[in-house]
């Protein structure tokens, strides 16, 4: 085992010698099915709201700027994933390439990526959900539909539908390919029907001013504003193409299939995202959408389109789970692999033999994301679960570039165009949004990682199994 002043490096796993067994039946529609899938979700259908708060009508800027960040770091993503083809993504290139140390600290970031990114749909759900129910005319009662900032006791819909979802996979539930395909349908049938009956209603007025607070993100009136400020929350729309960049090994064509699966999913969706923020603030103007839990029902209500408001927040309803599901199993797989490698107790990792799934592990989290969902603001849920994903691109990011000048000969089977350009590009891109967060959310995410750096110095450096190989070869 290699290592350095950054800890032990794990040896590094090709793709060739781990997966030779996978039957290669992917060619890029499935691809671009399964990242739009994992990645259409809160983001678009709530978070343009905040973001039309932070930005104004340039709200459609930033949702360029993220996903041009993102399209990226997917390139990096697709390159490591395809030649490091085993589970934990981030954190286990990082292990391979950086060592112990760094990998650790992408680790925890993922774990507050993952656990944070359901809570923020699960309040996105939520919000969704009291309107839903409120525009059939029955009220609910306000205490239970809201955490203590915003006068309630606790998001209690946002509790249920966390629990539900890490219920259904401690059962064992795993989403089919063809349930994509339904869910995908569902979701851009609702979104292109916004699209159309918004766009009657367009008025290029409501676009001036375009960018009412700024460009670079501070605070204003006692809020972060500006366009740097919106696209570092709306980039939470972007994430979840990690789908795509790990089915590489089934991928009929990799370096084809995979180049236009990605690129092809972040364009799908950054135009998408794009048309809908356009359609929706050249109709209603940002300030109202900006205090509405639930945007786009609320424009098409605005427009006089009750049935489709209806509608649309049906959609939402039915699709949004479908993200807790995919990024809670990312969670359980990151805890399961940092366990398995010893920097976390080894009892995270137990698999339960009926339904194959990390059941304690699944239940923690579950409970942490509903406890979170429960009681805490969606835009700082979600800042929070972007600073952690932001890191872990850097890393992905620089571990590509590392790879290419201490391993050029590795034969990848997908290959990152221009590399240094793509991946300074990522690493300085996130670093900008990183920058652009409130200072309260990196102040909080300085403090997960202090912790968490204790917790590696009193625990996982000494019990890892890398560390245990090292002490028994010395
Ligand atoms: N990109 C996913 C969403 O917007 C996480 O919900």
């Amino acid at each position: 085992m290699a290592g350095g002043w950054l800890g032990p490096r794990k040896p590094l796993v090709i793709a060739h010698d781990a997966e030779k067994g996978l039957r290669k039946t992917l060619s890029w529609p499935h691809l671009i099915a399964l990242g739009v899938g994992a990645i259409v979700g809160t983001g678009i259908y709530t978070l343009t709201g905040v973001g039309a708060d932070r930005a104004g009508p340039a709200v459609i800027l930033a949702f360029a700027i993220a996903g041009a960040v993102c399209a990226c770091a997917a390139l990096a993503y697709a390159e490591m994933a395809t030649l490091i083809p085993t589970a934990g993504s981030a954190y286990t290139y990082t292990y391979s390439v950086l060592g112990e140390t760094l990998a650790w600290i992408v680790g925890w970031s993922l774990i507050l990526e993952y656990s944070l990114a359901c809570s923020t749909v699960a309040v996105g759900w939520s919000g969704y959900l009291v309107g839903w129910i409120q525009s059939l005319g029955v009220e609910l009662p306000a205490l239970l539909l809201a955490g203590p900032h915003a006068g309630g006791i606790v998001n209690l819909p946002a509790v249920l539908v966390s629990l539900g979802v890490a219920g259904m996979l401690i059962a064992g539930t795993r989403e089919s390919a063809t349930f994509n395909i339904i869910l995908v349908a569902i979701k851009l049938t609702a979104l292109t029907a916004f699209v159309v009956l918004a766009m009657p209603d367009f008025d290029t007025d409501k676009f001036t001013p375009f960018m009412p607070y700024g460009f670079g993100s501070h605070v204003e009136g006692g809020a972060t504003r500006g366009v740097m400020a919106a696209a570092a929350i709306v980039f939470f729309a972007f994430y979840g193409f990690d789908a795509v960049a790990t089915s590489a090994e089934e991928a009929k064509n990799p370096g084809r299939d995979l180049t236009i699966g990605i690129i092809g999913s972040m364009a799908v969706c950054t135009l998408i995202y794009m048309l809908v923020a356009i359609a929706a603030i050249g109709s209603v103007s940002y300030l109202d959408i900006g205090r509405s839990a639930e945007p786009l029902a609320f424009v098409l209500r605005t427009l006089d389109h009750p049935f489709a408001a209806w509608a649309i927040g049906l959609a939402a309803l039915i699709a949004l789970p479908s993200v807790i599901l995919v990024m809670m199993y990312g969670q359980s797989r990151i805890f399961f692999v940092m366990a398995r490698d010893g920097l976390l107790p080894r009892f995270l990792s137990k698999v339960s033999p009926r339904s194959g799934a990390p059941t304690t592990i699944t239940m923690v989290t579950g409970i942490f994301v509903a406890l979170v969902a429960g009681f805490f603001r969606l835009d700082e849920i979600a800042e929070l679960a972007n600073a952690g994903t932001l890191i872990a691109f850097i890393a992905v990011a620089v571990c590509m570039m590392v790879l290419r000048r201490r391993a050029p000969e590795l034969k990848r089977v997908f290959r990152c165009p221009a590399p240094f350009v793509v991946g300074t590009l990522a690493v300085v891109g996130c670093l900008y949004l990183l920058a652009s967060l409130p200072t309260h959310t990196l102040t909080r995410f300085a403090l997960w990682n202090v912790v968490g750096v204790l917790f590696y110095l009193a625990y996982g450096r000494t019990r890892s199994v890398a560390a245990r190989l090292r002490s028994t070869v010395g």
